[in-house]
């Protein structure tokens, strides 16, 4: 499998943090954002990476990324988005990339010490989404469950009423059909190509398994949650 880092995008909303640096490249705790997201993969023995990244300071991930030896990567390569359209227009550049094989995809934001070494070589098809309880659901991508099982119904994008309290995290399973979904997606309300619709055309077609994310995961886009991520794996290394 494959692996795909999207650390696009201007971090607006941690301005004025961004205007001198990418958001992927501020500290959380000891290491700057993208290493977490990147050291899942590694840990999952995924070391052939795609990172994808945007925005005026873009060129500041090689100075700190290089070629990835360093971080256990094998090898890297860096796509760099124009605009910003969204997660699945990021993604939508990792095709050739991806030359047909599954791919881990995760947020360059997200920080979370789960293991999922066992989901990405059990996987063969369709896609693999990863749930987790929050307190604050309306955030994030949210699934509504049927009531009678645990089925997934669809994935509302920051609902205002939240139908569950799970967020659907930024760490997805995907096979080659990804793209073709990509390319059929219309830009949503704010304008961007979502990552919840690709997620829905694959429970539409029957093809979604969800899991529930063990461990610890929080994004790091916001103040509340670059300081909730800050704040664990500080104490995490018992400082
Ligand atoms: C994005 C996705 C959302 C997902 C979240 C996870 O939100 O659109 O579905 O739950 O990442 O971090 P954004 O970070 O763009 O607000």
């Amino acid at each position: 499998m494959k692996g795909v880092i999207l650390a696009g995008g201007l971090g607006t909303r941690l301005y004025p943090l961004t205007y001198a640096t990418n958001k992927h490249l501020l500290p959380v705790f000891d290491k700057p954002m993208v290493f977490y997201p990147l050291q899942t993969l590694v840990r999952a023995g995924i070391t052939e990476i795609l990172l994808v990244i945007g925005g005026p300071h873009a060129g500041h991930f090689l100075r700190v990324i290089r070629n990835g030896h360093h971080l256990g990567i094998k090898h890297l390569e860096y796509a760099y988005q124009e605009n910003e359209g969204g997660i699945a227009d990021a993604l939508s550049l990792a095709q050739d990339f991806s030359a047909g094989q599954n791919m881990a995809v995760i947020l360059g934001d997200n920080t979370t010490d789960a293991d999922i070494s066992q989901d990405v070589s059990s996987f063969t098809k369709g896609a693999l989404i990863f749930l987790k309880r929050v307190p604050d659901p309306g955030r994030y991508g949210v699934p509504v469950f049927s009531p009678s099982d645990r089925k997934i119904l669809r994935l509302e994008e920051k609902p205002r009423h939240p139908k569950s309290p799970y967020a659907v995290t930024g760490l997805y399973l995907y096979d080659h059909q990804v793209f073709d979904i990509i390319r059929r997606l219309k830009p949503s309300g704010r304008g961007e190509l979502e990552i919840t619709d690709v997620n829905n055309s694959y429970l539409k077609k029957g093809q979604l398994q969800w899991r529930l994310l063990r461990g610890f995961w929080t994004d790091a886009g916001k103040f509340e949650t670059l300081f909730k991520a800050n704040s664990y794996w500080a104490k995490k290394s018992r400082i």
